[in-house]
């Protein structure tokens, strides 16, 4: 099958628009979508530190290297990744070398934050979580440390890797939950509030197996192990039911995310503040999840 746009062989079917791509064309095409994403979700200025949350698997990868392509030659615009050590062992410690390594290959400043620095780590938090998902947990610490690090380095916006397929999980899955609030405050966020530096989402557009291609194509490094806790996650149970829907109809991915965005501005939370928790994050009731989290965790740990 030849490329639509070029006598190049095809290297892929975009199902969803029934587009046949070779390489190069499939190339720009991601890259065109990424950066439009870019512009719609953040406004640079001058000065500006873009933070990136790397884990060193494809997406925040890619998510990397698009901005570097973006950001890089700017001299009035920093770029910074930041990487979270959960405390995983035999997992996490090679993604961060496969991140280190990218990081000084393009001249991209790379921070680490680790979980040890709250007096936990996932192998230890994993026994104890009982009939809770250790990534629930993990979730909660992970965002805390990486919004606590963008926070002190100055960064005016952070970018994830969040793909189309977790955009729709997290969306029905805050539906299902009857969670509205935590639904209005899925990112891309697009006023600032005390204390949390707004998060973006380059690739939210992006089906991950695009990602995935992309990442392939364009040769950038990546670490694809899987978290050993991951397979607990209730994540899954959306994604497998995303995945059919997708099967059986291509588009819904996009549906989903786009009637999210149409009834986004409804949502209920637009209105309320963030208070600060006296470990600096900021938090809806007097103290942030993670400040609780911690407590009851660290008395499981300890043990009786
Ligand atoms: Fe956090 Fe798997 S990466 S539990
Ligand atoms: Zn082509
Ligand atoms: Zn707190």
């Amino acid at each position: 099958m030849k490329c639509d746009l070029c006598p190049r062989e095809a290297a892929t079917l975009i199902r969803y628009s029934s587009a046949h791509l070779c390489a190069e064309h499939f190339k720009s095409y991601f890259e065109k979508r990424a950066k439009r994403e870019i512009r719609r979700q953040i406004d640079v200025s001058p000065g500006s530190l873009v933070a990136v949350a790397v884990s060193g698997g494809k997406d925040s990868m890619v998510t990397l290297r698009i901005l570097h392509s973006v950001f890089g030659m700017r001299r009035d615009v920093g770029l910074c990744a930041i990487c979270i050590d959960e405390g995983i062992d035999g997992y996490r410690p090679p993604s961060l070398d496969v991140a280190r390594g990218y990081c000084e290959e393009i001249g991209v400043p790379m921070r680490v934050r680790s979980f040890s620095e709250l007096g936990v780590d996932m192998d230890r938090i994993a026994p104890v979580s009982g009939d809770s998902s250790p990534c629930s947990y993990c979730g909660v610490l992970r965002r805390r440390l990486m919004n606590d690090e963008a926070r002190r380095i100055g960064a005016s916006f952070l970018a994830t890797g969040h793909n189309l397929d977790d955009m729709a999980q997290s969306i029905l899955m805050n539906f299902a939950r009857g969670d509205a609030e935590r639904l209005a405050r899925l990112g891309p966020h697009s006023r600032a509030q005390p204390g949390l530096v707004p998060r973006f989402h380059p690739l939210r557009m992006i089906p991950e197996k695009e990602s995935l291609l992309y990442a392939i194509l364009s040769e950038t490094p990546f670490w694809d192990g899987e978290c050993p806790y991951y397979r607990d996650a209730l994540r899954n149970q959306y994604r497998r039911a995303v995945d059919e829907l997708e099967d059986g109809s291509p588009g819904t991915r996009f549906g989903i995310l786009s009637s999210f965005d149409a009834i986004r501005p409804l949502l209920p939370s637009g209105g309320r503040e963030l208070r600060m928790c006296a470990c600096g994050e900021p938090t809806l009731g007097s103290r942030c999840k993670s400040c609780e989290m911690l407590d009851s965790l660290r008395e499981r740990i300890r043990g009786p």
